[in-house]
């Protein structure tokens, strides 16, 4: 008797009011093979899928691009892992935002927060603005978020931890303002990951991630996702993920789906490293000021306490460094275990200079108004071990800001830390 006449029973996968973020990270979306028992899926490459008369396929699909098994069971999990009825799957978080913003109706309104991802900003002010959705940009959310409202604001874009300079939103105060006027609230949540934050339990309508970030978490896949609750959202998002056809490839939803399995304690280990870097930067004295929510001497802490699951910090921090800019990138090119790289929420800890790479396209001023100086450096913390990442950024800190030291007859000397 052959496997495909006794399939095997698959236990039921979690259901997610019942478990917890670690077993859900793990089955959620993980269905055994129903006919060789295997445990973990496989990947399934084939771009179409037989029918057995027109219109009538075999099982559910019928073309890769409308939906394929890893891509459905990769939304599964993510929408479990965000407490959402439903989740999607994007080629990038770029797309992801292409998608929501493509869902307006010309000349639609959006307000967002002004620190957003420089590649948002630029969908925002480039693409959004041709086929005329304007976007209001603010520094002050939620004081000023009522008087920005106008009759056409159809949607609030917050990113909570902004990046790159960890400001928090009170995602709760935002929504019910909003709510009021019948707007939707989008959440970025790229910096935290559902680990540490689910928007959705705070009002938000719809949270999207970078998966190409945490919950991929290694770097080697760029992808999407955005989770929300409303069917009448989930019938818009789908036609357009479908109609637009920026969706990831089944070997990249796989690789993200494995990758997020690990994504518990990925985020704590980072948390772990971040606060602890943190902690050395603000006891530091070429440092002028630290931006990470875990601090107690954070403004934002207090939103952090309420909002992020034990009041986590994440793995992500930025600071301003003493020196201006060329310290700040002395800096990243001192650092002997972080790398010098755009990105972030992978296993290893990176390093970058905002205002001269992730962030160069947005005008100086616009930038200031946002906090993001050229003497300010983002840190992601990776999984490495917490003594060594921390001996790294201080070591990196003296040679950056001391510099060389000009000894008596001219001549270049080490910065006496024998780590030159
Ligand atoms: C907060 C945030 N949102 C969205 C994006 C865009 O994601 P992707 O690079 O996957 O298009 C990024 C990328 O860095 C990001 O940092």
């Amino acid at each position: 008797m052959t496997l495909a006449e006794h399939p095997i029973e698959t236990p039921p996968r979690a259901p997610s009011p019942v478990h917890r973020f670690g077993t859900l990270a793990v089955h959620a979306g993980s269905p055994h093979d129903p006919v060789t028992g295997a445990v973990i899926e496989p990947i399934s490459l084939s771009t179409t899928f037989a029918q057995t008369s027109v219109g009538k396929p075999v099982g559910v699909y019928e073309y890769s691009r409308s939906s394929n098994p890893n891509r459905d069971n990769f939304e599964r999990a993510i929408a479990a892992l965000e407490h959402a009825r439903f989740a999607l799957a994007f080629s990038s978080g770029s797309a992801t935002t292409a998608n929501i913003l493509q869902s307006l109706a010309a000349g639609s309104h959006v307000v967002s927060v002004s620190d957003v991802y420089g590649g948002t900003h630029r969908y925002f002010t480039k693409v959004a603005a041709s086929h005329n959705v304007k976007v209001t940009f603010t520094p002050t959310i939620e004081i000023d978020i009522s008087e920005l409202i106008r009759p056409e604001t159809k949607l609030i874009w917050i990113e909570s931890p902004s990046n790159p300079t960890l400001s928090l939103v009170d995602i709760r105060k935002v929504a019910s303002i909003a709510h009021q006027h019948g707007i939707l609230v989008v959440v970025d949540n790229t910096f935290l990951s559902p680990y540490v934050q689910n928007p959705l339990d705070h009002g938000a309508d719809i949270v999207v991630h970078s998966v190409t970030k945490y919950i991929n978490g290694h770097s080697d896949v760029v992808m999407g996702a955005a989770a929300y609750n409303s069917e009448s959202l989930h019938e818009r998002l789908t036609f357009l993920q479908n109609a637009i056809g920026a969706v990831p490839s089944a070997f990249d939803s796989w690789l993200a789906h494995r990758g997020l399995k690990t994504l518990h304690l990925r985020a704590r280990e980072a948390t772990k490293n971040a606060t602890s870097i943190a902690e050395a930067l603000e006891n530091s004295p070429h440092v002028i000021a630290v931006n990470y929510p875990g601090l107690p001497s954070s403004p934002f802490y207090h939103i952090a306490q309420k909002q992020h699951r034990n009041g986590m910090g994440g793995g992500m921090l930025s600071f301003r460094i003493r020196g201006g800019h060329e310290a700040a990138e002395r800096f990243c090119q001192e650092t002997k275990i972080f790398t010098l790289a755009e990105s972030l929420g992978g296993v290893e800890s990176l390093v970058e200079v905002p205002g001269a790479m992730t962030h160069a396209g947005i005008p100086r001023e616009q930038r200031e108004i946002a906090g993001v100086f050229d003497d300010l450096v983002r840190v992601s913390c990776g999984i490495e071990d917490e003594e060594d990442l921390k001996a790294d950024v201080l070591q990196a800190l003296e040679k950056a800001v001391v510099g060389p030291k000009v000894s008596k007859n001219g001549a270049l000397a080490a910065n006496g830390n024998g780590l030159s």
